[in-house]
């Protein structure tokens, strides 16, 4: 080597040295952990519950970097907002995709959250060719069964020791009168394709806790149908670890204290209880609040859709008392809750922007639209540290 090539050498290691300290101390600046005093939602509740959240599959493949940092730093489970569903797992006879739903599982490994399954048997966004031949006739009993029990063994084994609890049926419950939903599962199956499905989930991976999940259970007499139902399966042994109440709640509905007894009601069975889907809607409706059923549908009008430019300071205060209500309740029932999720990162990715009406500007989160904490974020985390205020 003649000595200009040295002294080229020379100068590209030396390059390379500052380039790799530049490197250090930028990652020490940026990392999400960087201010480790910072209080965040999952160092206050670290003794209380799981505090967990919804994403989709832009905020764990990367695509939306803001929303990804603050799901890593603010929570220790997320849930697949759609990911993990029939439609979106198996979404033709046999050939199932897991690779939009293992970017999930990568997302929580690196920033030790705990995964969510969400949900294996639904009424809702399930293939139609699940019920039917191939000529679209309806299949009998035991081949729905049959395919239930490969959708489950499929999807709860190729996950086996990654996800920490399946929502194994979500939803079954009749919103009228009667017990269950009318929905094709239990038209062909019959009333116990609730309890086969929990025998088939624990079949598939003994080690994750399997639960029932449903939206409006605090109305009193949709609760007595799901206890009625819970109950029947606790007695036949079925493995059923925990009662998910979604809490898609509005403003001033339903009261805390209705909360507060469908919590102590569902402990009672020796149940554990978690909060799985957690949003407060601020914009009025004219139908029939809480039923969060994917398929209602209301009608567009402008004085359903006020706060187009923001949400007023009241209103925003409001949210703020609702909020610390809720998790005042949640604490003080901490030894049974074992986890609480809210449905969404930020307000500008709800699915309560449309739904029960397309394209309207909603407000349910702890974070805006810009992905600053409103003063929601910080109720709810005062709540938290009153309960135990060394943290
Ligand atoms: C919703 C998602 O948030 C939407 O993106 C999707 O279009 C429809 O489903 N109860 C549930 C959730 O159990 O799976 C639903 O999620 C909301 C109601």
């Amino acid at each position: 080597m003649n000595d200009r090539s040295e002294a080229a050498t020379v100068v590209i290691l030396l390059q390379r040295s500052l380039l790799v300290i530049l490197l250090m101390a930028g990652a020490l600046l940026a990392a999400p952990g960087g201010e480790p005093d910072t209080p965040t939602l999952r160092s206050v509740f670290a003794d209380d519950f799981l505090i967990g959240v919804a994403l989709d599959g832009r905020v764990v493949g990367g695509r939306n970097p803001e929303a990804a940092e603050i799901a890593a730093r603010q929570f220790s489970s997320l849930t697949a907002e759609n990911d993990m569903k029939w439609m979106a797992l198996q979404p033709w006879p046999g050939r199932y995709r897991f690779e939009t739903a293992d970017a999930y599982v990568g997302f929580a490994v690196k920033h030790r959250m705990k995964v969510i399954g969400h949900t294996l048997v639904w009424h809702s966004q399930t293939p139609r060719w699940v019920f039917e031949t191939t000529d679209g006739e309806e299949i009998e009993r035991e081949e729905l069964l049959r395919r239930m029990k490969e959708h489950i063994e499929t999807v709860v084994g190729h996950f086996k020791g990654r996800v920490h609890g399946w929502d194994v049926v979500n939803e079954a419950i009749s919103d009228g009168p009667g017990g269950l939903r009318d929905s094709r599962w239990r038209r062909i199956i019959g009333d116990d394709f609730i309890e086969q499905a929990f025998r088939f989930a624990r079949e598939a991976d003994p080690n994750a806790e399997l639960y029932y999940n449903d939206y409006g259970l605090v109305d009193r007499r949709k609760r007595a149908r799901t206890i009625d139902m819970l109950k029947r399966l606790i007695e036949r042994g079925a493995p059923v670890d925990a009662v998910g109440m979604q809490g898609h709640y509005s403003l001033d509905r339903p009261p805390a204290a209705e909360v507060e007894q469908a919590i102590k009601d569902f402990a009672a069975l020796g149940l554990k209880v978690m909060i799985t889907e957690l949003d407060v809607d601020v914009l009025p409706s004219r139908g029939r609040v809480g039923v969060a059923d994917i398929s209602r549908r209301e009608t567009a009008h402008p004085s359903l859709d006020p706060y187009r430019d923001g949400l007023p300071e009241d209103v925003q205060q409001k949210l703020a008392n609702r909020y610390a209500e809720l998790f005042r309740v949640f604490l003080r029932h901490r030894g049974h809750i074992s986890r609480v999720t809210f449905w969404g990162v930020d307000d500008g990715h709800t699915w309560l922007n449309h739904f029960p009406i397309r394209g309207r500007t909603n407000h349910p989160l702890l974070i805006d639209r810009n992905r600053h904490p409103k003063p929601a974020f910080f109720a709810v985390l005062k709540a938290g540290q009153e309960t135990s205020p060394s943290r």
